[in-house]
């Protein structure tokens, strides 16, 4: 079984969190390993009709933020990597800068270390130079800068398109395929370029 860790934290979106944690435990191969943090609850209670307790059981192994000495806090625990979903500017400075005081920000910080994954769903905007240079920083250590931009060539109907179109899309990054929004050119509706092409040059 593989091994994933989920860090959550208080941006908005913990809906990226937890979809990101249904969506693996429908492919039903990855063993999850969460951690949120005391703001991340904050903001789950303002958007989301779920409470925690839901969340924690999605996930095989809950880790406590403050507890420094979780196995994900190790180079020797095996993962493929983590994702941060949603991810604050406080925890991205903290992960770009080292400052490793709680366990998401080391856990980052040891998966890059390891030269394992990382992804970061920053959630912010607009962005001011101080943070666009943390990011780029970030970026230049390993992490893959992830904001969950969403796309629109799928015709996303509802708010859940739009989120599972963006957690597949983080999963992919980790060689997970979870088809849970439709590719462009693979699916009925979803036209392949050559038929854009095609169907603009017909009505010209
Ligand atoms: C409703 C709500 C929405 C927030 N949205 C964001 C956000 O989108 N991005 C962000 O960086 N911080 C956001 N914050 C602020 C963070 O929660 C705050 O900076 C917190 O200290 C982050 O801590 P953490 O990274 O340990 O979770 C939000 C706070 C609240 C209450």
């Amino acid at each position: 079984m593989k091994r994933l860790i989920i860090g959550v934290t208080g941006a908005t979106g913990t809906i990226y969190g937890w979809r990101l944690m249904e969506m693996l435990r429908s492919e039903g191969d990855t063993e999850i390993h969460l951690v949120m943090s005391q703001s991340a609850g904050l903001t789950l209670k303002m958007e989301c009709d779920i409470d925690r307790d839901y969340i924690y059981s999605l996930a095989h192994e809950v880790h406590q933020p403050g507890n420094i000495g979780a196995s994900i806090s190790s180079g020797s625990f095996h993962s493929e990597g983590m994702v941060v979903a949603p991810c604050s500017i406080k925890t991205m400075s903290n992960i770009a800068m080292g400052n490793t005081g709680d366990l998401i920000s080391r856990a980052a910080d040891v998966v890059m270390k390891e030269r394992r994954k990382l992804v970061v769903a920053i959630r912010e905007t607009p962005l001011h130079l101080g943070h666009l240079e943390n990011l780029t920083r970030l970026a230049r250590i390993g992490a893959v800068i992830f904001p969950p931009v969403p796309a629109f060539y799928n015709r996303p109907k509802t708010l859940e398109d739009i989120v599972d179109q963006s957690c597949m899309r983080m999963l992919d990054q980790f060689g997970i395929t979870v088809d849970t929004a439709p590719r462009w050119g693979e699916r009925d509706g979803v036209p392949a370029v050559g038929q854009t092409l095609e169907s603009i040059k017909g009505k010209a």
